[in-house]
């Protein structure tokens, strides 16, 4: 199978890919589910919902600024770098990821939509202005705004919609991709899980990149078992 995902990503005009945290998992950045995942150890609704951060931002905040300090001692891997390059040669790219890490764009990936934020970004709850911090711990938590309202972390949780502009990107994308690649994702959040179906219901060839079988799995093209750097580094050469 995988000479023939080789050929399909050679001679496709038009590819679009979607991460999750399982992208990142050989950079060091824990997954949410599975065996030593996030949700394992923390409850969702404790750390990653409006209303966890209204009842308690400091708590929320601290768990936030421990993920900042450990993704920050990681590194982009040969799947992050495989990815570049597919970008490079292919006509028309986009890469959606849920992963708020930001390891695509360290890696060099350039067309990259957000759906679910990024770790780095601090949005004011009062005034709304937002900047990007790359400190990998923050000097003061609860973090304030110049004009003295508390930030939050600028990544979309439970509850929430997804940035209008990154969704509408990747439903395009979905649609007009001749190949879609799903990397390293559970495939049990939506909507960003919907798109594998969107593509596949506009007849692209999707193939999905993860050592476990997913939902998405009985249904894809090609469903290549194993982690993301290796098999990316195998399809895209
Ligand atoms: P999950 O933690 O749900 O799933 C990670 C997936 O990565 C699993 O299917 C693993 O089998 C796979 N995996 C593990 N190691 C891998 C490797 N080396 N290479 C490839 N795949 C590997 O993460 P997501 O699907 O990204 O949302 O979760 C989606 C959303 O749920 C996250 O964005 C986050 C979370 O709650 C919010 O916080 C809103």
């Amino acid at each position: 199978m995988i000479k023939e995902v080789q050929s399909w990503l050679r001679s496709a005009r038009s590819v679009a890919v979607l991460t999750g945290a399982g992208m990142s998992a050989e950079s060091g950045v824990p997954t949410f589910r599975g065996e030593n995942g996030l949700w394992r150890n923390y409850r969702p609704e404790d750390l990653a919902t409006p209303e966890a951060f209204e009842r308690d931002p400091k708590l929320v905040w601290e768990w936030y600024d421990w993920r900042r300090g450990l993704i920050a001692a990681c590194q982009p891997h040969e799947g992050h770098r495989a990815l570049v390059l597919l970008e490079e040669r292919t006509l028309q790219f986009l890469l959606i990821t849920q992963n708020v890490d930001g390891l695509h764009e360290r890696a060099g990936s350039r067309q990259v939509r957000r759906l679910h934020g990024s770790i780095w970004i601090l949005r004011c709850t009062r005034c709304g202005d937002e900047h990007e911090d790359l400190t990998a711990r923050l000097a003061d938590i609860p973090p304030h705004c110049a004009c003295g309202g508390m930030l939050r972390p600028g990544v979309v949780w439970f509850g929430e919609t997804l940035p209008e502009d990154a969704w509408r990107d990747a439903q395009l994308a979905a649609q007009q991709a001749e190949v879609f690649l799903v990397v390293g994702t559970s495939a049990v959040v939506q909507p960003a899980a919907s798109l594998a179906l969107i593509a596949s219901n506009a007849s692209s060839k999707v193939v999905e990149v993860n050592p476990d079988a997913t939902p998405l799995s009985s249904f894809v093209a090609a469903s290549l078992r194993g982690p993301a750097g290796q098999v990316l580094s195998e399809i895209i050469s």
